[in-house]
């Protein structure tokens, strides 16, 4: 299937912008995540529900403002481990018109699990952001400025629900990647579950290797093995639960050690070193059009009436 071209354009708008109702928004796990999604929300004066089923998460999130509640309408967000994500609803009670996404960091099995039961109302997401910290001690209302937040746009996904996602998103600073739940997956194989693979394989050869290689290791390994200090547990069920483009990501890692190695290593420093430009767009609220920009390397930063504005890379 042919990608719909990005149309781009600098100009502003020439019609006026309606004012969005901002829906409530209702925040399920309190933890790194969603107490930092649900502290920024409240920061920039959004109401804000929120359940979690530590008792010490909901009385931080509490004291920052957020609503505790078991009541929930509007805009869901699920925010707790990838293994409950399916049934964190339950023994709550959601509106039936509520809007469910996630922020895990795996979309496909979200998709057939929740996806199917929700029909329509789910809609996937993943912040790309985080530290190797977890837990509410870990919140962070700055945790979003900046980042990428991947939205799915499947093929029965209604824009208004999409659009709610990306709103909340915006709102705290977040720019939007429209994306499906498989190229997502195969995309973070790449940049996220393979790095926290590797993280793991270096910290363990160093650490065979000898009491006197880690008494040695500086910032290069420091860099490299930050991720291999976040909770086992998130690790484990993010590569399991994407096992197949993780299996495959790994696989060209592995093509690309075998190598020559002055050519291996020029390569890696090209991709780090590129610095390519921003090129700002102009795209209608239509998916193919929305995808055709997430697979442009491109984001969404405003949205406008029947637009969204955004940007794509330019490589001058
Ligand atoms: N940590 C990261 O870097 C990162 C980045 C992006 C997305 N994610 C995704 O975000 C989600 C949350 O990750 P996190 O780092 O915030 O984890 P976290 O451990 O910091 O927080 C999870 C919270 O969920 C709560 N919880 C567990 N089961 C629950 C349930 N059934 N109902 C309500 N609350 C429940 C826990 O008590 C905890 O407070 C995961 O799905 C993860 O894949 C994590």
């Amino acid at each position: 299937m042919a990608d719909t071209p990005i149309r781009g354009s600098a100009a502003g708008p020439r019609f006026p912008v309606p004012t969005i109702p901002a829906p409530s928004v209702g925040v399920i796990g309190l933890g790194q995540l969603g107490g930092s999604l649900a502290a920024a929300l409240v920061a920039g004066g959004r109401p804000v529900s929120g359940w979690d089923v530590d008792p010490a998460a909901r009385d931080a999130a509490a004291a920052r403002g957020v609503h505790i509640t078991r009541e929930f309408a509007g805009l869901v967000v699920l925010a707790v481990p990838l293994p409950v994500t399916s049934t964190a609803l339950e023994g709550l009670s959601v509106d039936t018109d509520a809007t469910v996404t996630d922020i895990g960091s795996v979309k496909r099995p979200v998709l057939e699990t929740l996806g199917a039961r929700l029909g329509s109302r789910f809609v996937g997401g993943h912040p790309m952001c985080g530290t190797e910290r977890s837990g509410h001690t870990a919140v962070d209302p700055a945790l979003f400025t900046g980042a990428r937040w991947a939205v799915c746009f499947e093929p029965d996904t209604e824009p208004a629900r999409w659009l709610r996602v990306a709103e909340v998103a915006l709102a705290v600073g977040a720019e939007v990647v429209p994306v499906t739940a498989s190229e997502h997956d195969d995309a973070v194989a790449a940049i996220s579950h393979v790095p926290h693979l590797i993280a793991a394989a270096l910290a363990a050869a160093a650490a065979e290797s000898g009491p006197l290689a880690l008494a040695l290791a500086a910032g290069s390994f420091a860099s490299g093995t930050r991720v291999a200090a976040s909770d086992p547990a998130f690790v484990t069920a993010m590569v399991e639960g994407n096992a197949l483009p993780a299996a495959a990501a790994l696989a060209r890692v592995q093509t690309q050690l075998a190598r020559p190695w002055p050519e291996l290593v020029a390569a890696g420093h090209e991709v780090v070193t590129r610095t390519p430009g921003r090129r700002p767009v102009r795209v209608p609220l239509e998916r193919a059009a929305l995808l055709a920009l997430g697979r442009a390397g491109g984001a969404v930063t405003r949205r406008l009436a029947a637009f969204v504005e955004g940007w794509v890379p330019d490589a001058g």
